[in-house]
This record gives structure tokens, C-alpha cells and sequence, in this order.
């Protein structure tokens, strides 16, 4: 089965809180592939602009840096997670040339990663829908709004940071709505994907993966 594995790509998308993130890491372990993060992608070019004070509105300076080809590595930053950092890469990620961007250097690192004969999995908003249209195995993550509020609420405050629950949720419905309906790239079930339940235990997903994997 890993050998099968090797060269393939597996997409996961999803709301935000919907446990992409950990199902993509399950997926990596088992299968032995490559785990790449699009939405770390979106939150460093965030940082990177709030500290440069590039704001949304500044396209000028937004296609210079990005044509200057800033280095943006997908590695994971505990600040990257804040708050603050999610609602706003929610907003650049609204731009096409920030969207075009992130799409480029995806296909790179992949295109790398499958070269060296390891596969990928991709989680994020558009990678089977837009990205990597021709993966092999594409997977949709399905997750009511208030459960995935709750939960990253619960672990907020496990974190020992500050947490009000209608806060998390009112800010998860915002990012939806803005996910769902922009312009370019909206978040899509993407076509011939499978959707995953991860409302319920984490065993009860991954039976629904072991299932679709099994098929292969
Ligand atoms: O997945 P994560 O919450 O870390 O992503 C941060 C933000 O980046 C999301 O709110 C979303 O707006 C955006 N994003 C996106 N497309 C992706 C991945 C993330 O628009 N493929």
C-alpha cells in the first residue's frame, strides 16, 4: 500500500476549524507522504505584510513584494495560529495576485516533492477545486459551524489564552462567508470529492479514510 502510494496526490479541503490540519497529518503519517499546509502559506505572507505594514488596499506594494519573491517557507510558527493572523488571511486571500502567489508555489514544492518520489498531501480552501484538480484521491471536510467553534475555543483555553465562545463563532461565521463567497477561488466541494464527517470522534473519521484509502 505505501509503495502505491508513492507519486500521488491527496487534497483536503474544508471550512475553517473543520480539523483539516489533523486528518492531513494521519494521512502523511500512514501513507508516508509529504504534508504541505497552503493556509501556513497565506498566514506568512500575512505576517509578513502586517510587518511591513503593507495593508489590503496597498495592490502596489503587494505585487512588488510579491514580485520581489519574498521567501515565504511553509513552516509552521506558533504566532502564525493567532487570532489576529487568521481573520486577516482570510481578507488577503481575497486578492488574486496574493491567490496566484501561494498557487505557484505550491505547485513547486510538489512538483519537487514528487520528483523525489514521495507523494503529497495538500490541505487548505481551493487545492482540489482549483490547485490540483487531477489529485488522485480529493476529500471535502464536513463540520457544523458551532462544533468547530467550540472546539477551537476549548483549545484556546487549554492554551491558557483568552477564549469568549460567541466571539470564536461570530468570527468562524465571518471567515466562512468570506471563504464561501469571494471572487476568486471560493471555498467549493470540489468535484469527485469525498466528503469526511469530522463532527463526530476522530476514530469514526478515520474509519471513513481507511475506507475510501482501502479502495485504491
Ligand atoms: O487553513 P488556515 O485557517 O490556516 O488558512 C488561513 C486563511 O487562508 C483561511 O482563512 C483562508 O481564508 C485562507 N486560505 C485560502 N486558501 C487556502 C488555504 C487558506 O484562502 N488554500
Amino acid at each position: 500500500m505505501e509503495n502505491y502510494l508513492n507519486n500521488i496526490i491527496v487534497t483536503i479541503d474544508g471550512a475553517s476549524g473543520s480539523g483539516k490540519e489533523k486528518i492531513a497529518k494521519f494521512i502523511s503519517r500512514k501513507y508516508k507522504l509529504y504534508h504541505l499546509d497552503s493556509g501556513l502559506i497565506y498566514r506568512r505572507i500575512t505576517l509578513f505584510f502586517i510587518k511591513n505594514k503593507i495593508t489590503v488596499s496597498d495592490e502596489l506594494r503587494i505585487k512588488k513584494t510579491l514580485n520581489n519573491k519574498i521567501k515565504i517557507n511553509p513552516i509552521k510558527h506558533v504566532s502564525l495560529r493567532n487570532e489576529e493572523i487568521s481573520r486577516l488571511s482570510s481578507i488577503y486571500a481575497t486578492k488574486k495576485i496574493v491567490r496566484d502567489f501561494v498557487n505557484k508555489q505550491q505547485r513547486i514544492i510538489v512538483k519537487k516533492t514528487l520528483k523525489n518520489g514521495k507523494g503529497c498531501v495538500i490541505d487548505g480552501r481551493d487545492i482540489g477545486s482549483k490547485v490540483f484538480k487531477n489529485a488522485k484521491i480529493k476529500l471535502f471536510i464536513q463540520v457544523n459551524v458551532k462544533i468547530r467553534a467550540k472546539r477551537r475555543h476549548k483549545q484556546l483555553i487549554e492554551q491558557g489564552e483568552k477564549s469568549i465562545y460567541s466571539q470564536i463563532l461570530k468570527n468562524m461565521k465571518l471567515r466562512d462567508k468570506k471563504d464561501k463567497n469571494r471572487k476568486h477561488s471560493p471555498l467549493v466541494i470540489p468535484k469527485n470529492a469525498f466528503i469526511i464527517d469530522n463532527s463526530k470522534s476522530f476514530d469514526f473519521t478515520k474509519k471513513q479514510l481507511n475506507e475510501i484509502f482501502s479502495k485504491l
